[in-house]
């Protein structure tokens, strides 16, 4: 077995989660032996969910690259780590050996110490779908740098804020990204989000389109001179080396922003040890990966499943990560068939939302392509729907590679709730089991377990957990007491995460999304008070009201009501206004996709808003809106369903 922790059989499954609740320090200690440490732990664990306060191996000392790197070289070194197809089909296809990535890794990790980069400080990312993403990622982990990477969509205003936030002194960049037919201007972008920025020292730059960039002296540096430089300070006499900084156990890895129910994003923090342990344990268990498979997982690295199932899980098993630069639609709607048949993919790892998009496309796209290669199918980000499931398992599948869905979140680091490939059961739209390790209730409103069952003999609730898991966040960057807030203290003494599910008679968990303001776009996650807050930053807007409804592919689409008394010219145009506006406060993918204007919102007599009904008339359950009789104006109810879009 090439995994000592490899879980193989349901049976042992279950003896597997039983130990992880009956002992949980025995049974993550005898996991985290399987890694490479520069001093072991002295305890497993120390907790309370009260402060919170959560250690794992606290008094271990480690460096996760490594981990993803080094332990591998030996018998591996010329093996694929990560092999990235670009965004044009006819440019040419890179392989990263471990080898080649431990070179570029010890050589971006001397630039970073180069330009002064110090364990603790905070990088920021902001770059497409390239290795040297990977390697600008991996290269502060080695250095002990704190990493906070930025996904590509997102606005100027969106990365000083984060900036902001992590109080971030460096920067590494691109000139521009390529996205399907589009060129991002990624320095430009930053360029903008610097403007006041008097913290950043330091701008890294790396050619990707070569697109005209302004390159500030004493603080724009190119990526390529600081590597050619680096090259001969980390490489003696063909020896490639750069020591690995030692971390404790609990130093902060990452920083990831996400959205919550308030208007700001928070930066939920990662460790580096418990990190590492969990997203290799459910790399491994999830995928049932195979040494030598070719795992491709769809996501981009701006997001945590990018973090997680294409960085770190995949390259501490020594896996070979596939990165993909493009979008599923570009050339063609084959393009994923196209790379699954390219490079004979094991594992694929997608949302929902690309299953859906793509199943529109109908078969055509499908028709010569070579899907053999493929062993095991997953998906991520938001509840699959049926039918989706179905095309997925037919067309992709061929009813031969087993399911998973995986639900997690970017708080909790890795997977918690999933079938494990082949080895438990897959039932579609179900998460199905939690991994060992991993222990769901379902509470009421008041955090009592819920034990009544519907008419189908399923528990229904709102999700939360137990106890802590190593890969569990540890607090939101520079403000704990949020952290405390938003995830314990809703109920008490336990990590609530905002959604909602339900539970069989087989301990089998489905989740029906969020109970929480926080919309699921496509498989993002997008706060309504973050785009209200956007949206009312146009001149012309007094009041707005944003909700989720059902969308077909998107899962969910944005429904924003707008009370507007500015200039006003016609709908259609003040409607493009309120669209650029939110796409410069946040980025275009928190673009409403409808918009409704209002001469008044229902609230309550203590001024609340009733997002219920708004919420209803969105979806069109316009007969069902049950009681509007304590609003302030009930009249107000009337014009927004007859002037529903
Ligand atoms: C929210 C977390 C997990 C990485 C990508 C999204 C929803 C996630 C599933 C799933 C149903 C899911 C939840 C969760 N979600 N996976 N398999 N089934 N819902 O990470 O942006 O932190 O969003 O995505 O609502 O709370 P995220």
């Amino acid at each position: 077995m090439p995994y000592p922790f490899q879980i193989t059989s349901l049976d042992q499954y279950h003896q597997d989660h039983k130990k992880s609740v009956d002992d949980p320090e025995g049974f993550w200690g005898n996991i985290a032996d399987n890694f490479l440490w520069k001093q072991k732990w002295q305890k497993v664990l120390n907790w309370n969910f009260k402060e919170p306060k959560i250690e794992w191996f606290r008094g271990g000392k480690l460096n996760i690259t490594e981990n993803c790197i080094d332990r591998h070289l030996a018998e591996m070194g010329e093996k694929p780590a990560i092999i990235w197809e670009p965004n044009n089909p006819e440019e040419r296809t890179r392989i990263v050996t471990y080898n080649r990535l431990h070179k570029r890794v010890c050589q971006f990790a001397q630039v970073l110490r180069n330009n002064g980069v110090k364990k603790g400080d905070r990088v920021c990312i902001y770059m497409g779908m390239i290795p040297e993403l990977a390697y600008a990622v991996l290269g502060c982990a080695r250095v002990g740098a704190i990493h906070s990477v930025i996904f590509g969509g997102f606005s100027a205003q969106s990365i000083a804020d984060r900036l902001e936030d992590a109080q971030a002194e460096y920067i590494v960049t691109c000139d521009g990204a390529y996205r399907g037919g589009k060129d991002i201007p990624l320095k430009s972008v930053i360029d903008d989000a610097l403007v006041g920025n008097k913290k950043v020292k330091r701008v890294i730059v790396y050619t990707r389109t070569r697109t005209p960039v302004s390159m500030i002296k004493g603080r724009d540096v190119w990526w390529e001179d600081e590597m050619e430089h680096a090259e001969a300070q980390v490489e003696k006499q063909g020896v490639v080396s750069f020591p690995a900084e030692e971390m404790d156990a609990e130093d902060p890895l990452f920083i990831l922003y996400t959205s919550g129910s308030t208007g700001k994003p928070k930066g939920v923090v990662h460790s580096s040890a418990g990190y590492m342990v969990w997203t290799t344990y459910t790399f491994v268990n999830v995928f049932q990966y195979k040494p030598g498979e070719i795992h491709f997982c769809t996501a981009d690295i701006g997001w945590i499943t990018g973090h997680s199932y294409i960085v770190y899980g995949p390259l501490s098993a020594g896996a070979t990560s596939l990165m993909f630069e493009g979008i599923p639609t570009w050339p063609d709607a084959g393009r994923f068939w196209d790379i699954v048949a390219k490079h004979k993919v094991n594992i694929l790892y997608t949302a929902p939302t690309a299953i859906r998009s793509l199943m529109g496309f109908g078969d055509e796209p499908l028709k010569d392509k070579d899907l053999s290669s493929l062993r095991i199918l997953g998906t991520v980000g938001e509840p699959i729907n049926e039918e989706a499931w179905h095309w997925y398992d037919e067309k992709i599948g061929h009813k031969n590679c087993p399911i998973v869905d995986t639900w997690w979140q970017t708080e909790t680091g890795g997977t918690l709730i999933s079938n494990l490939a082949g080895v438990t059961p897959a039932i579609p739209s179900w998460a199905s089991l939690p991994m060992p390790g991993i222990q769901p209730v379902l509470v009421d409103e008041n955090g009592h377990e819920v034990t009544e069952k519907d008419e189908h003999g399923h528990l229904k609730g709102n999700l939360c957990i137990k106890a802590p898991w190593p890969g569990i966040l540890r607090t939101t960057y520079g403000d704990h007491e949020r952290c405390r807030k938003n995830y314990f203290a809703t109920y008490e003494n336990l990590y609530f995460t905002g959604d909602g599910a339900l539970k069989d008679d087989k301990g089998n968990y489905r989740i029906t999304g969020r109970v929480d303001d926080v919309l699921n776009v496509s498989g993002h996650r997008i706060g309504t008070a973050e785009v209200e807050n956007a949206i009312n930053m146009h001149a012309g807007v007094v009041e707005s009201a944003v909700v989720g409804y059902h969308h077909d592919i998107k899962g969910q689409g944005i429904y924003a009501y707008v009370i507007f008394q500015g200039r006003h010219i016609n709908d259609e145009m003040t409607r493009m206004d309120i669209l650029q506006t939110v796409s410069r406060i946040i980025g275009p993918i928190a673009k409403p996709d409808k918009i409704q204007f209002v001469t008044g919102l229902p609230k309550t007599r203590s001024g609340k808003i009733m997002r219920r009904i708004l919420r209803k008339i969105a979806e069109g359950e316009l007969d069902s809106l049950g009681d509007v009789s304590t609003l302030l104006d009930p009249a107000v109810v009337d014009e927004i369903k007859n002037n529903r879009l």
